[in-house]
């Protein structure tokens, strides 16, 4: 293997330059040339290459975004995207390629493998933090912390007006980034898609909290957990309790901002372990982080299988929050 291929795909995190960078930096070391693909699989069919060097990825590790660019592409998704992409990365003289992203990446590797048999290797990043086989996906703690910035801004708020702050957070189709900006951020209640939403139950808890003496709450919602979003849910909870309700969707405002501390490092360690994954001939593999240490898993697994979120965490935010 002489030359790799680098992208980044799906949704942007904060921490995928730092993983860009150590990508670049430990593949020049380690004698490889590294190609950029700009904007993840549709750079790959339309040819949107360009070298990479040590000074390519200065002064990035604290930027959020990607400076490679990202994209969701579905014509990636049909045979001839594919075959494009590959003879394309294979006219460039790329050997193998490794991305950086979630779910749809790892999703989209798999394939380009078992059709074009181009060596790949995805380095977990998501804010959703929701890759099985890996403990933890670059972005999630700084989405987590942005999150509970918001969080704490609005309890001032709330509790200022006798409110229930509603806020809505990312997570697609699942729970980590409510659960762990709602624990933190001491939210009475937390909704997520793994645990169904009874919302007569809520209600009553919300008004059992009045009872004891509280004046003010915080509801932390995964995005699109309840049928019509937040804010029809609100609004039946206002009519069924009389609260004072009001609604905040954080949006895209998780996935930007300069990564904290912890995604540097993980994105540093994931992208110095797929380099040397990479030249140990390993393929079809997320490169995640398993009790402290880099782990690789079948990426149609990584993809496929459900990553629980832990009940107890959820069980202590409701002890925690009475
Ligand atoms: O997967 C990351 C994520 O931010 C999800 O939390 C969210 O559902 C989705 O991407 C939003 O996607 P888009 O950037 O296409 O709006």
């Amino acid at each position: 293997m002489k030359r790799i291929g680098v992208y980044t795909s799906g949704g942007d995190a904060p921490g995928m330059n730092a993983c860009i960078r150590a990508i670049v930096r430990t593949a020049i070391t380690r004698g490889l040339e590294v190609t950029g693909i700009e904007h993840g699989y549709a750079g790959m069919i339309a040819g949107s290459f360009l070298p990479m060097n040590l000074r390519s990825v200065s002064n990035i590790i604290q930027r959020g975004g990607t400076i490679l660019k990202s994209s969701r592409c579905p014509e990636f998704m049909t045979r001839e995207g594919k075959a494009k992409a590959a003879a394309n990365l294979r006219a460039a003289g790329v050997d193998g390629v490794i991305g950086i992203g979630g779910n749809g990446t790892s999703e989209g590797a798999h394939n380009l493998w078992l059709q074009e048999r181009l060596p790949v290797l995805i380095c977990a990043s998501t804010i959703d933090n929701d890759l099985y086989g890996s403990d933890y996906t670059i972005g999630f703690d700084t989405a987590t912390n942005t999150a509970l910035e918001a969080i704490d801004r609005l309890r001032d708020t709330a509790a200022s007006h006798d409110r229930t702050s509603f806020v809505e957070v990312m997570g697609r189709n699942n729970g980590y980034l409510a659960l762990y900006a709602g624990l933190a951020g001491g939210a009475e209640e937390i909704i997520i898609p793994e645990v169904p939403t009874d919302v007569p139950a809520l209600c009553e808890r919300l008004a059992g909290m009045r009872a004891r003496g509280k004046t003010s709450s915080i509801v932390v919602m995964a995005e699109g957990q309840v049928s019509g979003g937040i804010f029809p849910l609100a609004e039946e909870v206002r009519k069924r309790t009389g609260l004072d309700v009001r609604v905040t969707v954080l949006g895209h405002t998780q996935r930007g901002g300069s990564p904290v501390a912890r995604d540097r490092v993980m994105a540093s360690r994931m992208g110095w372990a797929a380099v040397e994954a990479m030249q140990a001939g390993e393929t079809d593999k997320l490169v995640g982080i398993i009790n402290g240490q880099p782990h690789l898993t079948p990426l149609e697994e990584a993809y496929t299988k459900k990553k629980p979120i832990d009940q107890k965490l959820m069980d202590l935010a409701y002890i925690l929050a009475r």
